[in-house]
């Protein structure tokens, strides 16, 4: 499907979509919820009770996931937040864990390691069936969580930086062997939040929540280079009751991309993306779009919702997009 090459400028969209689904009958039962960033979990601990140490060369990768070990014991004993003070923490991949709050200082900066030995290669997502970049596995995310409940990653607007430019080098030259990594990525969980964080650079996707449930993402200001590839900002793939709102975002790529899969992969997997609220959004995305429904979507989108968009010379508004080789989004 071909869109017009529109540039909306200071325009402000308030548009409802009604996707596959009666809208009304389904609002009143979408129950959001919120959660308690600091206050509400039993335990607490600092980076630096792990070793870590924030002089921006010293690898954190260990103290983080020596940190998520440790608190992971409380799961189910109140439940727990790593604070991270301020300071720069380089790192590699880390997991996290249930009933758990990550909590940056507003000073606080992780700088994701460059180094490809620091992200475990996974299996394509089973609604893919491939990596996006690649054929085959894919480079696990900055931040990454599977069969959780009770997430939240916050902050008072610390950052975290992707430090994205190599892998944008090596994915423009053929160079990567696997997909690249995502800044945060959490699989099968519910009552996820993430919120006022500042998010850059990105080595493709900033956010993406896949195979969840009641996600939040609220208070991010996410920023890219608008000339670097997949650099999407938000990207709820095969989630149900997501929403997005109070977010600024600068992206390469469209600021946010609905998702469900790709192909028969996404077909057979037939996990839509439902009950997803966007509102309050600034958007600057010059090649892309504020929404992209797609482009894979092969499991459906449904009843999606967005209200009060601010688009800043983006290429158009909303774009329904089909996948091919030579757009990707
Ligand atoms: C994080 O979880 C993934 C998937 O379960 C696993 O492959 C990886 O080894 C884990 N990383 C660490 C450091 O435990
Ligand atoms: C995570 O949840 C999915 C979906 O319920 C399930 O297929 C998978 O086996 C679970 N993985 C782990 C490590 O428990
Ligand atoms: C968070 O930090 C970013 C980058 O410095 C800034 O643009 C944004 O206004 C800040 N957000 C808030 C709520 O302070
Ligand atoms: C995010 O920051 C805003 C403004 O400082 C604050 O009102 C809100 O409670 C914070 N949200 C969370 C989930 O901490």
């Amino acid at each position: 499907m071909e869109f017009p090459r529109i540039h909306i400028i200071f325009i402000v969209l308030a548009i409802c979509l009604r996707l596959n689904a009666v809208y009304g009958r389904h609002m009143h039962h979408w129950d959001f919820f919120d959660y308690c960033a600091i206050s509400c979990r039993a335990h607490s601990a600092s980076l630096t009770d792990f070793g870590g140490v924030g002089d921006g060369t010293t690898s954190n990768t260990r103290a983080f996931q020596a940190a998520v070990d440790h608190l992971s014991q409380f799961e189910s004993d109140g439940g727990s937040m790593l604070f991270v003070p301020p300071g720069k923490w380089l790192t590699g991949s880390f997991n996290i864990t249930s009933h758990f709050t990550l909590f940056l200082h507003k000073d606080a900066v992780l700088l994701a390691s460059q180094d490809e030995s620091e992200y475990a290669v996974i299996q394509p997502l089973p609604s893919y069936g491939r990596g996006r970049d690649t054929e085959g596995g894919r480079y696990i995310s900055l931040i990454f969580g599977t069969n959780l409940t009770d997430v939240v990653i916050t902050g008072n607007n610390g950052t975290i930086d992707g430090q994205g430019e190599p892998w944008w080098d090596k994915f423009h030259k053929g160079e990567l062997l696997y997909t690249r990594p995502y800044l945060i990525e959490i699989m099968h969980s519910e009552n996820i939040q993430i919120s006022n964080l500042t998010l850059v650079n990105s080595p493709s996707w900033h956010v993406h929540p896949v195979y969840c449930s009641n996600v939040i993402v609220q208070g991010l200001t996410i920023l890219a280079p608008v000339t670097v590839p997949n650099t999407d900002g938000i990207n709820p793939d095969s989630c149900t009751n997501t929403r997005i709102e109070d977010c600024y975002i600068v992206s390469g790529d469209d600021c946010i991309a609905v998702k469900s899969g790709w192909d028969e992969y996404g077909i057979a997997f037939g996990m839509p993306t439902k009950q997803l609220v966007i509102r309050r959004l600034t958007c600057i995305s010059p090649f892309s779009a504020v929404i992209a429904l797609g482009s894979e979507m092969s499991g459906g989108i449904q009843d999606v919702r967005a209200e009060d968009i601010l688009a800043i010379n983006s290429e158009s508004g909303f774009g329904s997009r089909q996948r091919s080789d030579e757009e990707d989004t």
